[in-house]
């Protein structure tokens, strides 16, 4: 069987002084004679070298960066350095042109503004195939690690009737006619997935979510993917720890897996953090950062003590916060978020029990009848990573709650069934995938870790 070997594979087998053949894109061609062969299954690039006196004129000068061709030759110990092994071209074949004076993507340093204006190019640079081959591994880790404990996946619907977050940043379908009622893109897939984890017991939802919300951040997109485990029986302790378990283990999973490419997205950061400022700089590698996070437990606090910390904070007693910290009940903003993490404590926060008024209608109500059991990871140079709660598991206490919300009963009758019908202790969480690339790769800007962003009047490819 006729099988298209990757360069990746080919480096793992070193078949010596044999015959192979590779197929991949240009990066660079010096000398009329070497070609550096990258085909996207490594960030390792592998020597080609051609004889030009024996190409044809016509073949030899089609080679260009961004020109697809097919090599056939033995791969051999390299004479040069850089590499240790190279390939020795016996037959050369372009099998895409490209015109040097129009391709965009040049052997040069891009500006990450610019790439994303060429997002379907971009793929083609070493810093974005990083990005993208990490962003994969972790996926994979997620289901891994959902599957090793015992969590079913589960697909939850992408176009809904029912309102998450009840946080009114949604957008509507128009043919409303279609469904005989008002439809929107999810929010999250929540609520869908307690009515599953209320018969599975353990499940988790991995998909695409939107938000209307006219942010444009660096950490806020209007389409990105969540993944949403929902436990029965769990209570908020319970799920603080899962949360803790889950990223560690993925974050494990890609210094395991994903060293060069770690290495390199490590060192592209070093090198963009020499242009500015000391103060804005990382304080530490992105390894070394990544290890940090696996091996240190979190900190857990309430929202009652990290509002004590914030508002006897030196930031807050010289009034440098834009939105100071005077009345308890208020909701952190991220550069509250931003002191606890990267100045206060200097490792990841889980906050929990927070004010009920600024979170949504379904998380669990504490005795003291003003705090509710949610929790947020906050996370160095990203802030809120995750968000999740125990939820409400009693009837007449939702009830309450969904009449002062002023939300429609009507809307969630089946969602109160759950509490009509063998209701538990149950909590979950959500995770922006996203945010955790942005982590795992040491990238300042959303718009860098998903293929096609999606953020307000950018909608392109
Ligand atoms: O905190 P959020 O809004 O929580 C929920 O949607 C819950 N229903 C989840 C649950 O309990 N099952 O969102 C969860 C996470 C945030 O912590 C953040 O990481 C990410 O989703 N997120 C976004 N990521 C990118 N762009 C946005 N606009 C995001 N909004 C939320
Ligand atoms: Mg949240």
């Amino acid at each position: 069987m006729y099988k298209p070997e990757t360069i990746k594979e080919l480096l793992e087998r070193s078949p010596l002084n044999q015959s192979i053949t590779l197929m991949g894109w240009v990066r660079t061609f010096r000398s009329n004679r070497f070609i550096a062969l990258n085909d996207g299954s490594t960030l390792t690039n592998l020597q080609c070298v051609v004889d030009f006196e024996q190409l044809d004129e016509s073949v030899l000068n089609a080679i260009h960066t961004g020109t697809a061709i097919k090599v056939e030759g033995k791969l051999v110990e390299s004479q040069g350095r850089g590499q240790t092994v190279e390939v020795q071209v016996s037959s050369l074949a372009i099998l895409g042109g490209s015109d040097p004076e129009k391709y965009p993507i040049q052997p040069k340093k891009h500006s990450l503004e610019f790439l994303r204006e060429k997002a379907h190019l971009r793929i083609r640079t070493n810093t974005f195939a990083a990005i993208m081959r990490v962003r994969s591994a972790l996926a994979f880790a997620v289901h891994r690690y959902f599957n090793e404990s015992g969590f079913f996946y589960m697909n939850t619907p992408i176009i809904t009737g029912s309102d998450a977050e009840g946080a009114g940043e949604m957008f509507k379908l128009e043919n409303e006619d279609f469904f005989g009622k008002a439809t929107h893109l999810t929010v999250s897939g929540q609520l869908e997935a307690e009515t599953y984890a209320m018969g599975l017991g353990k499940v988790y939802t991995f998909g695409p979510t939107f938000r209307a919300e006219n942010s444009n951040t660096s950490r806020h997109l209007a389409e990105f993917w969540m993944i949403e485990p929902e436990m029965a029986f769990y209570d908020l302790e319970d799920t603080m720890q899962l949360a803790e378990d889950f990223i560690k283990y993925t974050l494990g999973y890609v210094l395991e897996h994903c060293k060069e490419d770690l290495a390199f997205l490590e060192q592209r950061l070093e090198d963009e953090d020499k242009n500015k400022p000391q103060a804005e700089r990382s304080p530490m590698r992105l390894i070394e950062k990544l290890n940090f996070v696996v091996d240190k437990p979190f900190i857990r606090l309430s929202y009652t003590e990290a509002f004590e910390i914030l508002k006897h904070s030196k930031p807050n007693q010289k009034k440098k916060f834009k939105y100071p910290i005077s009345e308890w009940g208020a909701d952190l903003q991220s550069e509250h978020e931003r002191y606890l993490v990267e100045k206060h404590f200097d490792a990841p926060v889980v906050l929990f029990d927070y004010p009920a008024k600024i979170k949504a209608f379904y998380m669990r109500l504490n005795e003291d009848q003003k705090t509710v059991r949610a929790m947020d990871v906050l996370f160095p140079g990203i802030g809120e990573i995750v968000g999740g709660s125990q939820r409400e598991e009693r009837l007449e206490v939702l009830e309450q709650k969904i009449k002062t919300m002023d939300i429609d009963p009507e809307e969630l009758w089946w969602y109160l069934d759950l509490r009509r019908f063998g209701s538990a202790v149950h909590s979950g969480f959500g995770l922006g995938f996203e945010r955790l690339v942005m982590f795992a790769t040491g990238m300042g800007n959303i718009r860098d870790v998903i293929p096609y962003p999606r953020t307000p009047q950018n909608a392109e490819f």
